[in-house]
């Protein structure tokens, strides 16, 4: 498989320096929790937090949506839960991309009910065009083609997470 650059590394740090400063101005003094959605965000969310400059913890949910290999079906099963309560917490979901919602939807949902002080979304990349449940993505990197793509956290088939760009790669390569 031959990956085409889409961002390159260096776009990729650019804007998650943009979006770390409006991270930083928005939560300053407010003791912020990050929640990375594994596997994807286990990168965006490391450098991410590198270019915010106010005091942050950290947390990790793990799902897995049922379905198809390139498609969510918005079946979501929780894998592994939240380790910190998070009532009356500033709580910032950090995602690798958003392509249905379908997960982020269930999981706003589910995370709400919890009592959050505020619950918002940061998502590197957001594909463009995809019909959605109403989701309102605060924080959003790039707004892409919704093409399938790889690299920079995100797989195809457990593959490629560690490219440092992301990619695009022909669908009838897979
Ligand atoms: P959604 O529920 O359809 O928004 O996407 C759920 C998850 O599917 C994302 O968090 C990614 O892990 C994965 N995903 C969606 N689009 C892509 C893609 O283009 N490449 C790799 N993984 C993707
Ligand atoms: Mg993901």
């Amino acid at each position: 498989m031959n990956p085409k650059v889409l961002i390159s590394a260096e776009e990729i740090d650019a804007k998650l320096a943009e979006m770390g400063k409006a991270i930083t101005e928005e939560y300053d003094g407010k003791n912020l929790l990050l929640v990375g959605i594994l596997k994807g965000a286990f990168i965006v969310m490391a450098d991410l937090a590198r270019h915010i400059h106010t005091s942050v913890e950290f947390d990790f949910m793990a799902v897995s949506s049922y379905g198809g290999q390139t498609k969510t079906s918005g079946v979501v099963r929780i894998l592994k839960d939240l380790d910190t309560q998070i009532e009356g917490r500033h709580v910032l979901i950090v995602e690798d991309i958003i392509d249905s919602g379908l997960t982020l939807h269930y999981l706003m949902k589910n995370l709400r009910v919890r009592n959050p002080a505020s619950l918002e979304l940061a998502a590197l990349l957001v594909k463009e065009g995809v019909e959605r449940p109403p989701l309102d993505i605060k924080f959003v990197g790039f707004n892409i083609d919704p093409d399938f793509v790889i690299g920079y956290g995100l797989d195809y088939e457990e593959l490629y997470r560690n490219l440092p760009f992301v990619g695009v790669v022909d669908e009838s390569e897979l």
